[in-house]
């Protein structure tokens, strides 16, 4: 499936009127995919200061997560694996306590919030129902709510006490694309301001995580050159029934985010799990026809996820590696 979403009268009228075009792609949500090494350098730039290589996102982190005791993200869909992912970065940057939730979810429970901290809301469209509704819980029960949101004239924006854009320009493609890449590269800004707001980002490593935001666009680059090896990948998942995505530590919520999305452009059923849970059921459904897609870069949690990937192998089934030169060379 290649369907467009087209929900906001805005982005309809431009499509209508040609000025967003597909060009050379065949959907949209391809063309979205080729434009976020431009989309990613649009969202962190703003945020960097290139000449000291510092960051520079102004006073949100020290008003809002300087003292806080703890935060809580509240999404939807994708843009909640890219809060989910971000749990991981405030935690171990910042460290501060991040809680994430379905929206949902959220607004139907008597949620304890945080007593100093913020909630952030995480939206491409700023428009979700849920996420808006979870957000004005928050406010009337006093908690300031950051947002992180691709619109900035959106409802969820105009509520919120601080706007973090993201700056992916429209997305047109029914499935989040250049929107979660953006999404994540925000919050890793947001993040590394926390910890810096909080006393734990040295300066030495500041410059390390500014030249890292820095080369994402080119790395992302990179990666799209590999697309006609992934082409004739993805043409031997397409019989398939059932896909399993497996993750640990922050790519756990990856692999949720790459079920979400396989399940949502081609129908095949797919399941999202945390690589260490595989023995804790799911292990009984690996045969040969189900293939398993391992997300697992060269870092220090690599061998453990290897070792799922060998148990995968001895049931025979194929299991799709996802890494880093190093990680692939170490597989
Ligand atoms: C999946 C997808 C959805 C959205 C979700 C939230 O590809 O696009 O899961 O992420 O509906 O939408 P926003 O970000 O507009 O709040």
């Amino acid at each position: 499936a290649n369907g467009d979403r087209v929900n906001r009268p805005r982005v309809k009228s431009a499509v209508n009127e040609g000025l967003i075009e597909r060009g050379e792609y065949d959907h949209f949500m391809l063309k979205e995919i080729h434009e976020q090494p431009e989309s990613l350098a649009r969202s962190i730039l703003p945020y960097i200061d290139q000449a000291t290589q510092t960051l520079n996102l102004g006073d949100v982190a020290d008003t809002m997560f300087a003292k806080a005791d703890r935060a809580v993200a509240i999404a939807c869909g994708t843009a909640y694996y890219a809060a989910h992912t971000a749990k991981y970065w405030f935690e171990q940057k910042a460290k501060l306590a991040f809680e994430t939730d379905i929206a949902s979810e959220f607004r139907y429970r008597e949620p304890v919030l945080p007593q100093t901290g913020p909630a952030m809301f995480v939206s491409q469209s700023g428009e979700t129902a849920d996420t808006l509704a979870a957000l004005r819980y928050c406010r009337q029960n006093g908690t300031p709510a950051v947002a992180v949101v691709n619109v900035p004239e959106s409802s969820i924006a105009r509520e919120a006490a601080a706007i973090v854009p993201t700056y992916a320009g429209p997305e047109i493609g029914v499935a989040s694309t250049k929107a979660f890449t953006a999404q994540l590269s925000v919050l890793a800004v947001l993040a590394l301001n926390a910890a810096k707001a909080r006393g734990h980002l040295l300066p030495g490593d500041e410059v390390m995580a500014v030249k890292s935001l820095m080369a994402l666009p080119r790395k992302v680059t990179e990666a799209l050159e590999a697309q006609d090896d992934i082409r004739e990948i993805a043409k031997t998942l397409a019989p398939c029934r059932d896909v399993l995505f497996l993750g640990r530590g922050r790519y756990y919520p990856l692999a949720l985010e790459g079920a979400l999305k396989l399940k949502e452009v081609s129908y095949i059923h797919a399941e999202g799990y945390a690589a260490g849970e595989l023995k804790h059921g799911p292990i009984a459904l690996i045969e040969k026809d189900l293939p398993v897609v391992v997300i697992a870069p060269k870092d220090e949690l690599f061998e453990k996820t290897i070792s799922n990937v060998e148990e995968i192998r001895a049931r025979g089934a194929r299991v799709i590696l996802i890494s880093d030169a190093a990680g692939i060379k170490a597989a």
